[in-house]
């Protein structure tokens, strides 16, 4: 296997004031993500998987364990500045984000920190704003937008400095429907040109087409492998708190009522399988 662009060794996570007597935020975490791969990160509430998020960039360091992006250990300061060009990271709540009185300047705020000539910048945020959305909303202050409008503004500031591996913590959680799937789709856009993805979300639907699913459960891995094998497994799913696509809970309730139908995973799959 090719060297892997982000490896998380036996990594604990407790959070400094946590009160005592409260479990680790992570415990005993291992996990490889290749280049170009797609994972979804899923888990309930409080299950750790924006604590997960953290630790890719460096945002927080774990202890015990070790964090590398590209090799490069989180732990050493001096990597720091590699590793968050490396991981570009969508917060889950954009107002944590936004730094400039624009959605321009915001956009242009990363851009400008990296050094890029101003002509680029402008290119680029031109590129990204269409991209998501946002090109109307470039003189706006981003205080006044919607939610929203502001994940779009958030995601055109992240998406613009090219990261190579994209870690996003419910990216959609302010958008309406249409807009998700919009949105979904335009996650795998970047990610078939190239880019890593850590997609992170408890709405199931989102992430039923994803190649690798990773589930927590109160800070450990319970399952690491495709969506079908762990929707497959009700008690799991059941226990880690989310609740299943539609087309799996329709596809269930036929099963116990002893209609025997091929597991599906969309209601385009169900369909076939009850029309066939
Ligand atoms: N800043 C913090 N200080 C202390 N404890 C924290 C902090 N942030 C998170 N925690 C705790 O760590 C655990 C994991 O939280 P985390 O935010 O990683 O969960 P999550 O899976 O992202 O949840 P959600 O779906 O609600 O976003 C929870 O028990 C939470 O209470
Ligand atoms: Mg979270």
């Amino acid at each position: 296997m090719p060297k892997p662009i982000v490896t998380l060794n036996e990594v604990s996570y407790r959070y400094p004031h946590a009160p005592g007597g409260t479990p680790p935020a992570l415990s005993n975490v291992s996990l490889d993500i290749a280049r170009g791969e797609f994972v979804a990160l899923v888990g309930a509430n409080g299950s750790g998987k924006s604590t997960l998020a953290r630790l890719l960039n460096g945002l927080i360091r774990p202890a015990p364990g070790e964090a590398l992006v590209d090799g490069k250990s989180t732990a050493d300061p001096a990597n720091l500045d590699r590793i968050r060009e490396t991981v570009g990271m969508v917060f889950q709540n954009p107002d944590s984000q936004i730094v400039a009185t624009t959605v321009g300047d915001d956009i242009a705020f990363g851009l400008e920190n990296m050094g890029i000539p101003p002509d680029e910048i402008e290119r680029r945020i031109e590129e990204t704003a269409r991209r998501f959305g946002v090109a109307e909303l470039l003189g706006r202050e981003p205080h006044w937008l919607s939610g929203g409008q502001k994940q779009r503004t958030v995601l055109a500031g992240v998406v613009a400095l090219r990261p190579r591996v994209l870690v996003l913590d419910e990216p959609t959680s302010m958008l309406d429907s249409r807009s998700q799937r919009e949105f979904r789709e335009l996650i795998d856009e970047l990610w078939r040109d190239g880019a890593t993805i850590v997609y992170i979300t408890h709405l199931m639907e989102e992430i039923v087409t994803a190649p690798r699913l990773v589930a927590l459960q109160d800070g450990a891995i319970v399952y690491d492998g495709a969506p079908r094998g762990f929707f497959s497994q009700p008690e799991l799913t059941a226990s880690t708190g989310l609740t299943p696509p539609l087309a799996v809970r329709i596809s269930q309730a036929l099963a116990a009522r002893g209609h025997r139908l091929p597991p599906a995973l969309s209601l385009t799959e169900l369909v076939e399988a009850v029309c066939a």
